[in-house]
Order: C-alpha cells, then sequence, then structure tokens
C-alpha cells in the first residue's frame, strides 16, 4: 500500500546491486511512495548490468560513482540535482565491503591494506559524501540522511571481522556530521541496523545461512526483511521523522533486546 509519503521529494539512492540489494528494496518502495531519484553504484557494479531493469521500473537515471572518490561524489551531487530539478531530499547510503572478510581473514590477523580499503569504502565513504553535499549545499533544509549498518558495532561477532571496527565508524560519522549538518541545514542524519539479510555483503560472510536462523530464533518478531527495511527507510526519508536525528536506530524484530529466546533455550535442551 502506498501513502504518497515522498511525493515532490528527490533522492540519491546508492548500492541496488540486485533484486535482493536493501538498497534496490528502497528505490522500488521510494518510486511507489511518489519520490523521483537517481540511482548510483561503483562504475565495476554496473557492468553487471541489473540495475538497469530497475532503473527502467522507477523511471530513474543511473549516475556511476565510486562511494571513495570525492570527485565522483562531487559529479554525482552535481548532476543528480541537474537531473532532478532541485536540491536533494533524501540519500540513502548502502555501501559495504570488507576484503577481510571476503578472503575469510581471521579478525586478529588482518591485512592492513584490506582494512584500510574496508573503512574507505564503507564508512569513510558516507563521510566522503556528507561532505561534498554540504560544500555544494546540494541537500534541502530537513533533507534525510540514512546509512545501513550492522550491531556489531555495539557487540563482538567474531564472523564480523573488520566489518565491526568499520560499521562502528559510520555510526559514529552519522553522530558528528548529524551535529555539524544539523546545526547549519537542519539536515538529518542516522544509521538503521538491520537484521541479517540474504543480499551479496550479506552471504559473503562466512558460516551466514547458520547465524541467520540463529538471529531468527533470537528475534520475537523473526528477522526483518529487506523489505520491511526498506519500509523503515522510506518512513525516515518521510517528514512524519523530521525531528529524528543522529541516531543508531535498530530494525531487527527485536533481537537487540532480546537476552535469549525461548526457542534458543530449547534449542540448547533447556527449558
Ligand atoms: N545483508 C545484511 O545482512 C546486512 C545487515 C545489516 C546491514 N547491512 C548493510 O546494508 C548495506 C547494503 O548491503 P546489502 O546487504 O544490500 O548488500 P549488496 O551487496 O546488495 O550491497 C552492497 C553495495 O555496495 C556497493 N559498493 C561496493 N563498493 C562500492 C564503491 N566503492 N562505491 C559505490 N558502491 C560500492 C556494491 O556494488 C553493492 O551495490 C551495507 O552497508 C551492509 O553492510 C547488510
Amino acid at each position: 500500500m502506498a501513502y504518497n509519503l515522498l511525493k515532490g521529494k528527490r533522492g540519491i539512492i546508492t548500492g541496488a546491486l540486485n533484486e535482493n540489494s536493501i538498497a534496490w528494496k528502497v528505490a522500488e518502495k521510494a518510486h511507489e511512495e511518489g519520490a523521483a531519484f537517481v540511482l548510483t553504484n561503483a562504475p565495476v557494479a554496473m557492468r553487471m548490468g541489473e540495475m538497469n531493469a530497475l532503473a527502467e521500473k522507477t523511471n530513474s537515471q543511473i549516475i556511476p560513482a565510486d562511494a571513495t572518490s570525492v570527485e565522483d561524489l562531487t559529479d554525482l551531487f552535481t548532476k543528480s540535482q541537474e537531473v532532478l530539478g532541485g536540491k536533494i531530499d533524501f540519500v540513502l547510503h548502502s555501501i559495504g565491503m570488507s576484503v577481510n572478510m571476503r578472503k575469510t581473514i581471521p579478525y586478529a590477523e588482518s591485512n592492513y591494506e584490506y582494512f584500510l580499503k574496508g573503512v574507505d569504502i564503507s564508512a569513510l565513504s558516507f563521510h566522503k559524501m556528507l561532505s561534498v553535499a554540504k560544500k555544494l549545499d546540494a541537500i534541502s533544509e530537513w533533507g534525510s540522511v540514512v546509512a545501513l549498518t550492522y550491531m556489531a558495532a555495539q557487540r563482538t561477532y567474531p564472523f564480523y571481522t573488520d566489518m565491526a571496527d568499520i560499521k562502528a565508524m559510520l555510526e559514529s560519522i552519522a553522530r558528528s556530521f548529524g551535529y555539524h549538518y544539523g546545526i547549519e541545514k537542519k539536515v538529518r542524519i542516522n544509521t538503521v541496523s538491520q537484521s541479517p539479510t540474504k543480499t551479496t555483503a550479506g552471504t559473503g560472510i562466512k558460516g551466514f545461512s547458520d547465524f541467520f536462523d540463529y538471529a531468527d530464533a533470537m528475534s520475537p518478531l523473526g528477522n526483518a526483511d529487506a523489505e520491511s527495511c526498506a519500509d523503515y527507510c522510506i518512513t525516515l526519508f518521510s517528514d512524519l521523522t523530521r525531528m529524528v536525528t543522529m541516531q543508531n536506530l535498530f530494525h531487527d524484530g527485536g533481537y537487540s533486546s532480546t537476552g535469549v529466546s525461548t526457542e534458543i533455550m530449547h534449542k540448547f535442551g533447556l527449558k
């Protein structure tokens, strides 16, 4: 059901790689809710070509940008305003990659070159994006920026390796930048801490499917899927949440507040 929550709003949506991507669902919902937006991804992801179908379906243009490049991001924010005909009202940062994780390198033995690459792609890119937008004055007053994160920023999940530290940095950037951009332009910045989700980035994590089942059994509502995450992002882009900023918001079916569930107790043979 659509409510026209984003009618007349202009956005930039990063990270829609294929139809499993959380960003893909956000784009579909944003379109249903009346927004106009630009889709963007790293030039290398563009070669897979799947994004074209989404662009067609949502009547949007694609502007390639490597999120680690200030030059590409400047081009992205400049062209997006031209294409959409005004300042940007919402931005989704849905970008994550850890080479250490991909190569299943144990946390204590992290390769530092890979570590820095992970920081640049998955956290610093958020700072760069916000800094470029602020310099260009590209985001409208009361605009909303959301980045996706995971709870390993607060609690240890051994399989999440260096991404745990990287997500902690991402969430910190939301708070720090949220202050400065809020004071200056009333732009709000939040992170959404999402349940494990079956996407390319998610399933790249070693032991993902066992952990997915564990988290599902731990969450009173079960794991939140990509579609419900998209719904939540839409509310954050809408005017209904205009006083929410600098928050890390859990979207996880209650997982983060649950110590243990009866289902997990039973799995261990406990009553
Ligand atoms: N899937 C999960 O279990 C889960 C849980 C919590 C948070 N998240 C976060 O959600 C976000 C989206 O991931 P997803 O699960 O939809 O997976 P995904 O693999 O579909 O999306 C990751 C995206 O990052 C893009 N990307 C990588 N390097 C880039 C670069 N240099 N410049 C621009 N884009 C680049 C990829 O092309 C891809 O589109 C990530 O931040 C991820 O950490 C995912």
